[in-house]
């Protein structure tokens, strides 16, 4: 896949073709977080495979699908599943699907994630709105050369995370009575959890919480101008703090454990935030 913008229009064309809905606002719900898009009313299910150069997941826990529909009547594209690095996908594809949303009009994105919590405020269990990320992926999705027609060779990252949808989520998490927090992310590869002495290196470093996505789709819809909420769900206390073994059922129990609280704080600012990209 060379042009990524021809690539991501096929694919923005092929799934307008499939729905009346132009949504402006997309989500990408993380492991264990995809029952959002059962909520959605008048749903159209495209599987990642049948959309014209888009990337499938291989992790359990995804459902590897766009599903169209409304929350009350904002038209949003959800996708339940995302693709990893570690399934040894490039870079581009990983960031693929954020090519096709700017390609279908996408003006704002929710990135959600699992995430381990490092910072001693987290429980497992907690939501926090990442205000700020440190990327130790050791690698950049924009490496290559830049299309102008997609955004600069050089952008800005001061805020990538848009400061008015931080707030935003932050009022109404605590509104409805969420353990709610604030904090930075950090990227790794992965597949492998991360070792004790890592998780202290990333406490000294500054972050909150660490994951192994999400990091690279900001980057690609900061590229793009598209505006970024994102919010990890702190599956598991991260390596070494609580002394127990970490394993993906238990990232997958606590994402369901706190299914509620999560589909509550999403149908509050997902109107919200159409509201603001809505011209
Ligand atoms: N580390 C990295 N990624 C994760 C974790 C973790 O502890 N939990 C969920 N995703």
């Amino acid at each position: 896949m060379t042009d990524q913008f021809s690539a991501a229009t096929t694919a923005a064309d092929y799934i307008h073709h499939h729905t009346p809905l132009r949504p402006r606002v997309a989500l990408v719900l993380g492991s264990g977080l995809g029952a959002f898009a059962g909520e959605l009313s008048e749903p159209t299910k495209i599987p990642f495979g049948e959309i014209p150069n888009f990337p499938k997941s291989t992790v359990e826990g995804h459902s590897s699908q766009l599903v169209i529909g409304k929350v009350g009547n904002v038209p949003i594209a959800a996708m339940q599943g995302r693709v990893h690095y570690y399934e040894s996908h490039s870079m581009e594809s990983v960031i693929f699907p954020m090519r096709v949303f700017a390609r279908m009009g996408i003006k704002a994105v929710i990135l959600t994630n699992a995430a381990g919590g490092i910072s001693s405020k987290l429980e497992q269990g907690s939501l926090m709105v990442i205000s700020d990320h440190i990327n130790l992926q050791g690698t950049h999705p924009m490496i290559g050369p830049n299309d102008p027609r997609l955004g600069e060779r050089f952008f800005d990252m001061t805020t990538a995370y848009y400061p008015s949808y931080r707030e935003l989520a932050m009022r109404e998490g605590k509104q409805l009575g969420i353990n709610i927090h604030e904090g930075v992310y950090l990227a790794v590869t992965g597949p492998s959890f991360e070792t004790p002495a890592e998780i202290r290196a990333f406490r000294t470093l500054g972050a909150d919480v660490v994951g192994m996505s999400t990091v690279p789709e900001v980057i690609a819809a900061r590229h793009m101008g598209i505006k970024v909420l994102a919010i990890s769900c702190v599956t598991n206390l991260a390596a070494g703090i609580s002394g127990e073994p970490l394993n993906h059922l238990e990232v997958m129990q606590t994402g369901e454990r706190v299914r509620k609280e999560f589909i509550g704080l999403l149908e509050r600012v997902i109107p919200m935030i159409a509201e603001d990209v809505k011209s």
